[in-house]
């Protein structure tokens, strides 16, 4: 049986988060099927769980996952309860304001800002005394402002590709974020040895790959 369960963020951080993984020594079957959403790694020690990016914490926070990786944006919007012991320099990116023009600075009058992270940019702008309606949507947000459904966005920008191709900007910048591994309260003490090596085993390769980009030329 596996001793550990980690839970990985499909999609975006996927490749890289394996990547990682492999470079740690946990490696997948050569050929897995994609569409397999739990499966042992090549020792058999180690289970793998692909979910939603949203998910993961979930996951992590009721046990049924010992570690997961998410993003820093997933983990402030999220108020999982859960240990964040090292980032893993992985999925850099911003969480931003963008619209298609400089926001007018008016005050008190109510700004609509659609996002996938309603927590995030209510927090964001209640800093502000800015009175916002939050248009919650699951995703293609860069949509709502050309539309007319919002004046804003609040938003992750990797490349800025996306915002580029809807005529959007940056207008303000609120975090940044990469990838993080985050481990289970109870998994940290029972299981104490097993997640010690793996978070011994990823900082080495976190560390080594931070050494390799400093020395380039
Ligand atoms: C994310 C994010 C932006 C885009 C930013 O969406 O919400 O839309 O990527 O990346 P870029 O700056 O490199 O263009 P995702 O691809 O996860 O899809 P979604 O719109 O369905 O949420």
């Amino acid at each position: 049986m596996a001793q550990l369960t980690i839970a990985i963020p499909k999609g975006r951080l996927e490749a890289e988060t394996l990547d990682l993984f492999a470079a740690a020594g946990l490696s997948l079957p050569a050929h897995r099927d994609p569409r397999q959403l739990a499966c042992l790694d090549e020792s058999g020690e180690t289970r793998f769980i692909f979910v939603k990016p949203s998910d993961v914490p979930v996951y992590v926070e009721h046990g049924i996952a010992d570690c997961g990786v998410v993003g820093r944006d997933v983990l402030f919007e999220s108020e999982a309860d859960l240990l964040q012991p090292l980032s893993l320099e992985i999925g850099a990116c911003r969480i931003a304001v963008a619209a298609p023009a400089d926001l007018p600075d008016n005050g008190h009058s109510m700004l609509r800002v659609a996002t996938k992270y309603p927590r995030i940019a209510s927090r964001y702008f209640g800093a502000r005394g800015q009175p916002v309606e939050i248009i919650q949507l699951s995703g293609s947000v860069e949509l709502a402002p050309v539309l007319g459904l919002a004046d804003c966005i609040v938003d992750l920008v990797e490349t800025g590709s996306t915002l580029r191709e809807n005529g959007l900007k940056v207008t303000e910048v609120i975090a940044a974020s990469a990838a993080q591994l985050v481990v289970n309260r109870a998994s940290y003490q029972l299981k104490a040895t097993v997640i010690a090596k793996l978070i011994s085993a990823l900082k080495g390769v976190v560390l080594l790959r931070a050494v390799a980009r400093a020395s380039r030329p």
